[in-house]
């Protein structure tokens, strides 16, 4: 069961990171990892400020349907919402979404917002231009066809855009150092294969991060822009 925010921010709080691990199984289990890295503190955990690398990307475009996957605290939807989008965004922690309504409120932003799992959210096919993946945490075990099926929600002439962190060995030993294996998760390399005939891939490439907030270590970004055939 999903815990409530104001309760659930004291628990999560207080459970170590073996009981974590216990529990990131399975969708409920992500979503509870997540709003406990949420709840690590009181104010955002992200800047507030769009992904430098979305707004490089996104800014030129005619403005269209989008859907942000794992939207975090709403920046990326915010933006592309003030700048002409239709957004819908969806992440699968609570404290994410809540913060991002809250920060949409204040921004006088309209997003549809969706606390859910994208891997398990029935989005229609061939229904929206841009599909942005800002970091994403895809969990592996969701299976290949969910994926495929969150890519099939590009339309024709569309674009897929994933930025994922260049991470070299110690970050990833790093991250594996608070209970988390990357490799557990969907890449850049996988959803470049995923995207299989249906897709022409214009951009893959390492590129430097655009804007990375200031207290970031300087890790570069792996940039995957595709296209729906
Ligand atoms: C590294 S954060 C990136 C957040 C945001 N895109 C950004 O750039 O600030 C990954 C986000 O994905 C969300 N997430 C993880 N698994 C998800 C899933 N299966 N469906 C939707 N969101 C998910 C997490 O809650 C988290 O907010």
């Amino acid at each position: 069961m999903m815990p409530t925010v104001v309760s659930g921010a004291v628990t999560l709080r207080n459970m170590d990171r073996h009981e974590r691990r216990e529990k990131r199984s399975g969708p409920a289990g992500q979503a509870v990892e997540w709003d406990a890295r949420y709840s690590e503190r009181d104010g955002a955990r992200w800047s507030g400020r769009p992904n430098g690398r979305l707004v490089a990307e996104v800014a030129g475009l005619t403005p269209g349907r989008a859907l942000d996957v794992g939207c975090g605290e709403g920046a990326d939807a915010i933006w592309l919402a003030r700048s002409g989008w239709t957004v819908t965004a969806i992440d699968i922690s609570d404290v994410a979404v809540i913060r991002a309504r809250e920060a949409a409120e204040l921004a006088g932003a309209a997003v549809e917002w969706i606390r859910g799992d994208a891997l398990q959210t029935p989005f229609p096919a061939v229904s929206f231009d841009l599909v942005s993946m800002q970091y994403p945490a895809l969990p592996k075990a969701a299976g290949r066809a969910a994926v495929r099926a969150l890519l099939d929600t590009v339309r024709p002439g569309g674009l897929l855009l994933a930025v994922y962190h260049d991470l070299d060995d110690e970050h990833r030993e790093h991250i594996k150092s608070q209970g988390v294996d990357p490799a557990d998760y969907v890449d850049a390399d996988d959803l470049a294969r995923l995207l299989g005939d249906a897709f022409t891939i214009e951009l893959y490439a390492v590129q430097p991060r655009i804007d990375p907030p200031p207290d970031n270590p300087h890790i570069a970004d792996i940039v995957l822009r595709a296209r729906r055939r």
